[in-house]
């Protein structure tokens, strides 16, 4: 008998969970499709000439070599689409890279967000016992997104009575991060409408802050604007739309897939109530676990080998982050949820929630601070979680999560 049908059936096995690890039904569980793409080796092919690269170590090597650019991103992902997202440093490359993060980076050093301390977790306090009053919740609109968009639209300078819109605006955004060609022509239109509401609503905001400076983030990048022509008001909008969007569509998955594995796993949720001063590693173990950013893509600049393979300049990856925090040869028990992984004196690679290399998670520290507030409020108060039905999930490949997390919480 040949050997060409088996190759041909694994092939095809390798193709469907290509397709599987984006299909919209199985957002819940992308991890069974990543295991099949680990198994059939570093580099599968992908849509477009792409290659999905599946395991830790190419991933890693990849992020942390400045050969491979990030700057085609927007051409890669969103070539067929009439609408441009407004340039953001998440897409640029030194010098311009260098030069915008640098403008914001400070707002975002683990030093200044430790001042953000208190409020969060005044912040968190209060929507906990609001949850504890009401005993049965979808977690996400009363905790998940709460949290990190009220900090973040502070931080920023949005008044209150606006943070809605804001939400409104960065999902339609959140959900045009996707690849072009798994979207609707409904949520193309939908992206664009953002965008540009996105646009005009910031576009007044800074000029507000021109003519009545506050202490807040918005008026010192105003401020930069105006000291030289260190920033355009593109790259102002563009700048304000990944803080946005980064700053809670990420975060709000982190919470709520951190909850989710803590109802799975209840041992765990067990260990965190018996040592809520767990919550510091333990979110490096959510973030790890079950990650809020699913993949990220680079365009390689020259020829350049990762393990046995070479690319050659314009060649795309579609770097899996999901994927390489499962990987067995990195992780051990890669599939179980250990809330002690990265306890200090544990051997254990690092996961790539945040990226790694240049584009390093800006909003990090904020993130971790954010989440650790609420494991530590919710090891401290809450003494039973239950889901109430299972959490459908949107159809984001992206920035991935739940649409909905209905739970039974008692506590104090
Ligand atoms: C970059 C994930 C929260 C702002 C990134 C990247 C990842 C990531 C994977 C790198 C993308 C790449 O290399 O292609 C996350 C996760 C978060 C989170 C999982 C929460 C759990 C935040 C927050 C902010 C933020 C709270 C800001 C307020 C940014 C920015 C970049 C970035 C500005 C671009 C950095 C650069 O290009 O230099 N994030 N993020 N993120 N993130 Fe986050």
């Amino acid at each position: 008998m040949s050997s060409e049908p088996v190759a041909v059936a694994a092939m095809t096995r390798v193709q469907q969970a290509v397709v599987e690890s984006v299909a919209p039904h199985l957002r819940h569980n992308p991890y069974d499709s990543y295991r099949i793409l680990r198994a059939a080796g570093p580099f599968v092919p992908g849509p477009h000439g792409t290659h999905l690269v599946t395991r830790h170590a190419e991933a890693q090597a990849i992020l942390t070599d400045s050969r491979w650019s990030h700057a085609e991103e927007p051409q890669l992902l969103h070539g067929d689409s009439d609408v441009e997202l407004p340039g953001s440093f998440l897409w640029m490359e030194p010098p311009d890279h260098t030069r915008l993060r640098g403008l914001v980076g400070k707002a975002f050093t683990a030093r200044t967000v430790s001042g953000l301390r208190e409020r969060a977790a005044q912040l968190v306090d209060q929507l906990l016992a609001e949850i504890l009053a009401e005993r049965e919740v979808d977690l996400l609109e009363a905790l998940a997104y709460p949290v990190p968009l009220t900090l973040i639209c502070e931080m920023l300078g949005v008044p209150e009575e606006a943070h809605a819109q804001v939400r409104a605006m960065s999902a339609g955004i959140a959900r045009g991060l996707d690849p072009d060609v798994l979207l609707s022509a409904e949520e193309l239109a939908a992206r664009t409408a953002a965008v540009h509401e996105f646009t005009a609503f910031f576009g007044d905001l800074v000029e507000q802050r021109r003519r009545d400076p506050r202490p807040d983030l918005i008026t010192a990048l105003v401020q930069a604007e105006e000291a030289g022509v260190r920033l355009t008001h593109t790259e102002l909008i563009g700048t304000l739309l990944i803080l946005v969007v980064a700053g809670h569509e990420t975060s709000v998955n982190l919470i709520g897939n951190g909850v989710l594995a803590l109802i799975r796993e209840p041992a765990e949720f067990q260990r965190l109530r018996a040592d809520p001063d767990l919550a510091g590693v333990a979110v490096d173990e959510v973030l790890r676990y079950d990650a809020p950013v699913h993949l990220t893509t680079r365009t390689a600049r020259a020829e350049i080998t990762v393990g046995e393979r070479t690319f050659v300049p314009g060649d795309a990856v579609i770097v899996l982050l999901g994927s390489a925090n499962r990987d067995p040869e990195a992780f051990s028990g890669a599939d179980r949820f250990d809330l002690s992984r990265y306890l200090p004196g544990r051997e254990t690679e690092r996961h790539l929630s945040f990226g790694l290399g240049l584009h390093y998670c800006l909003g990090a520290p904020l993130a971790r601070m954010e989440m650790r507030t609420i494991l530590h409020a919710l090891g401290t108060r809450v003494t039973e979680l239950s889901l109430l039905a299972e959490p459908p999930y949107r159809p984001n490949v992206v920035v991935r999560g739940m649409s909905e997390l209905r739970v039974r919480v008692e506590g104090r």
